[in-house]
């Protein structure tokens, strides 16, 4: 197969006018499920496609790292930029082991099923309004789903569990939108120059930002996750200022974008399988596997990348040290031998070992907040939408890493609360 297939699996104009690009996963994961690509703007990698093969590589962290970036390099890129701004921070996301296991030490505690029913109220009280407002007086009503109702719940959430103040929700969905969307111009802004540019930029800004709730949090600590991560210790130390700047900034920007996507991809999915939406409608329990079968089938993190530390050979191809490996995960989320009838979308799907959360060592470490919080939306809608469709096409992110849509007019009816 031909090599610069690599531009099409990765093409911001087709994620933007198509969606993922299922076509060619489905043929790689046929003929060559592990294939080396060479992209014209981007640094050459494999592109791994099978379930089994990201299941492999995410548990050998010592031979696949995460250290060397998780997202693809273009090829102009200088060796410097990664030590400018955002390069600069280390979050969890960017280390290995031993070293990642002590940070992620830090923040776990916070994030079990148990501890994340601290913030319960908190996320009822945000779908429920959400709800409530899509409601207005007569029930009836039209609204851009994404940008109303999708950014709004994780933003809230997030805001509140890392100490944002409300008037500064705008200024930092402005920041983590031009992080995550540096390819799609309504998204980024106004600003000018270079995507490497624009990235510092907004790590600067999220600095001064966090750097005020760290001092305060510092001052008067309280059990919330603000307070845990500004006084967090490791090795017996307090973290280090970069390090406390990542973790507040890889919480907030891997919280934010991969739940609204998931969110609003989901009621799009849900949109056009009606006989899904009136199961769910009929029965408000079947929340908790429908998000599990909305993450599979929106893969909102559409991949990761790995760098290999030595000559290894996978699936018989053999991967040389310090290349490139890119995990598929939404590629991994239709493969056939895994899943019954991969195209189907099913929202009482059992199993469903989807990989939208990953796997292994770096295992999303906000997966039961996610869960728990487009669950408590999710069955607030179904049992209030009494009909929904789309009032207008929706519009996609042209980005290929954390991937969805961006504007989603629907129309509808909905019961006032219970
Ligand atoms: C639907 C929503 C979400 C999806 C699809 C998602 C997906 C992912 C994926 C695929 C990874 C990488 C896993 C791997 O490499 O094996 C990841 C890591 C991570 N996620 Fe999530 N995530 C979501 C929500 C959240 C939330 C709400 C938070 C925090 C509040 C969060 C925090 C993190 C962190 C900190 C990591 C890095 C973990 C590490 O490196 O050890 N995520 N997520």
């Amino acid at each position: 197969m031909d090599p610069s297939i690599g531009d099409d699996l990765i093409r911001l104009d087709w994620y933007r006018d198509h969606g993922p690009p299922h076509h060619l996963w489905t043929k790689l994961r046929a003929e060559s499920p592990v294939h080396y690509c060479v992209p014209e703007d981007i640094l050459p990698f494999w592109a791994i496609t099978r379930h089994a093969d990201i299941c492999e590589v995410s548990k050998q962290p010592e031979t696949y790292r995460n250290s060397p970036g998780i997202t693809l390099i273009p090829s102009d890129r200088l060796p410097s930029d990664r030590e400018k701004g955002l390069g600069a921070m280390r979050s969890v996301i960017d280390m290995d082991p031993p070293e990642h296991r002590v940070y992620r030490k830090v923040g776990s505690p916070w994030f079990t099923p148990n501890a994340v029913r601290s913030v319960d109220a908190v996320v009822t009280e945000s779908a429920r309004t959400l709800v409530d407002r899509m409601a207005g007086k007569t029930g009836e009503g039209e609204c851009d789903f994404a940008t109303e109702v999708a950014v709004a719940h994780p933003l809230r959430i997030l805001s509140t569990i890392l100490g944002v103040p409300r008037e500064q929700e705008p200024e930092i969905l402005r920041l983590t939108n031009l992080m995550f969307s540096t390819g799609d111009e309504e998204l980024r802004g106004e600003g000018e120059g270079t995507a490497m540019e624009l990235l510092e930029k907004a790590g600067l800004e999220f600095y001064a930002l966090f750097a005020k709730i760290i001092e305060d949090r510092r001052a008067h600590p309280s059990g919330d996750l603000a307070s845990v991560l500004a006084n967090g210790r490791v090795n017996g130390e307090p973290m280090g200022p970069m390090e406390t700047f990542g973790y507040y900034l890889i919480v907030f920007t891997a919280g934010h974008d991969t739940t609204k996507n998931a969110i609003a991809s989901g009621m799009h999915a849900l949109i056009e399988h009606p006989e899904e939406l009136e199961k769910l409608r009929r029965n408000p329990d079947l929340a908790k596997p429908a998000v599990e079968e909305i993450v599979r089938w929106t893969s909102p993190v559409n991949y990761m990348k790995r760098t290999a530390t030595r000559d290894v050979e996978l699936r018989g191809q053999r991967i040389r040290e310090g290349e490139d490996l890119v995990l598929f995960y939404a590629s991994a989320n239709r493969d056939e031998a895994v899943f019954d009838d991969p195209f189907e979308f099913r929202i009482d799907r059992r199993p469903n070992p989807h990989l939208g959360f990953g796997i292994g060592e770096h295992f999303c470490l906000g997966a039961n907040l996610a869960r728990r919080s487009q669950q408590a939306l999710l069955r607030e809608l179904a049992s209030r939408l009494e009909w929904v469709e789309l009032a207008g096409e929706p519009e996609r992110i042209r980005a290929n890493f954390v991937v969805g849509i961006k504007h989603l007019p629907i129309r509808y009816r909905i019961k006032p609360r219970a």
